[in-house]
């Protein structure tokens, strides 16, 4: 098998699904559009890959979707449930996601909950869901004004990755994706995180060293998400930097990408843990170089710190009141749960980061 035509098996409640690495994924799909299937499509790659994808476009059901947070939200479900139970659909037939997290999201909910249940497939356009949301089976809508709080762990029956796709990716949203691909190789340990940041730079101009690096990134996460499919235990440690990145996205009206804050995120926990004594400054001092690259730009971002720490507070993630749960580097940049005191100095080192960051 070539190496374009990888696969990898992921065990999970529902079963074994397989991951393609595949190049010839869009002809593929275009090649074989179905009368039992049904696709829902980011409405950008619609119309970027609108040549390549005649036939999926031309299909009996075709939904297309802008990807916004607010088109993911519970408030949307009935338009598209309207339309795919006017387009004929059934329980056995199968619903194709075609975009990046927004249209995962979407798609997984639906798959999950009509009819009590379809088969679907997911073919991830970003560089985020190819390197991270496509496995796992998590998937998240937005109520009110609540983000991702109303679920399901419900994986798609395959995966198709082509890596094409990210060609038209603006560079905010590779960086975003590669913040992803940055948390995975950190968790996996001081030489996995040495190994891309060296190739740091080649991420963006060598598609090969790309497709290279997420491959290992889904390795990496694979062993977590079939010994702790539900995220009550070992899987926890892929929140590494995600209470912070949550509380940046949430305080600035999320003005900046999701896996841009968690890089800064990942910044963030790393300087705190060496301020609570529970970490060195070592790992932050030799990871900020490349964190820092993946969130130039908006190291002066205006983070109100009063929001940030309400938002910080109510991360769903925590429970109890006055506690901070994060997960934080010890002495040996191993990464685990901890339980922080919501203290003075905890607030005062969080502010001290968003100043060091900003110096440089
Ligand atoms: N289910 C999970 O496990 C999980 C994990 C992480 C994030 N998420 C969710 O995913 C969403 C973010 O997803 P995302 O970062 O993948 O992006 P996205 O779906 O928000 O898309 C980002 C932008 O890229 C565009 N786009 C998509 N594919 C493109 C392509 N090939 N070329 C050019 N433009 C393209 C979209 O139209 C959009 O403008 C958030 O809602 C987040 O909550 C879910
Ligand atoms: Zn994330």
């Amino acid at each position: 098998m070539s190496e374009t035509h990888e696969t990898m098996i992921i065990q999970s409640h529902k079963g074994p699904y397989t991951v393609h690495f595949d190049e010839d994924a869009i002809a593929a799909l275009d090649a074989n559009v179905g009368d039992d299937e049904h696709y829902i499509i980011d409405n950008n790659v619609a119309a970027l890959y609108g040549d390549r994808l005649g036939n999926v476009l031309n299909a009996a059901s075709v939904l297309r979707i802008d990807a916004t947070e607010t088109n993911k939200s519970l408030d949307r479900m009935p338009d598209y449930v309207m339309h795919l139970t006017s387009h004929g659909v059934r329980r056995d037939h199968t619903l194709v996601a075609i975009g990046g997290g927004i249209i995962q999201d979407i798609t997984c909910f639906l798959a999950a909950t009509l009819m009590r249940g379809m088969d679907w497939k997911l073919y991830p356009t970003t560089l985020l869901s190819q390197a991270d949301s496509c496995i796992g089976s998590k998937s998240s809508i937005n109520a009110g004004n609540a983000k991702n709080i109303v679920g399901t762990f419900t994986p798609p029956n395959e995966v198709f990755i082509a890596t094409d796709f990210l060609a038209t990716l603006n560079e905010k949203d590779l960086r975003s994706g590669v913040g992803e691909i940055l948390k995975v190789h950190a968790i996996e340990g001081p030489g996995a995180f040495q190994d891309i940041a060296a190739d740091y730079k080649q991420l963006f101009t060598d598609s090969s060293v790309m497709a290279r690096y997420i491959r290992r990134a889904l390795t990496i996460k694979l062993p977590y998400i079939e010994s702790d499919e539900f995220d009550k235990g070992a899987r926890n440690i892929f929140n590494y930097g995600h209470s912070f990145g949550h509380a940046i996205e949430a305080a600035t009206n999320f003005g900046i990408p999701h896996g841009i804050g968690v890089t800064m995120g990942m910044d963030m926990a790393n300087f705190i843990s060496d301020k609570l004594g529970i970490g060195s400054r070592d790992t932050f001092e030799r990871m900020h170089p490349t964190l820092r690259a993946n969130y130039r730009g908006y190291e002066d971002l205006n983070v109100p710190f009063e929001p940030f720490l309400t938002a910080l507070s109510k991360d769903k993630k925590n429970t109890g009141s006055g506690k901070v749960t994060l997960i934080l580097p010890d002495q040996a940049a191993k990464l685990s749960k901890q339980v922080c005191d919501a203290s003075q100095k905890f607030s005062d080192s969080c502010s001290e980061f968003f100043e060091t960051a900003r110096a440089g």
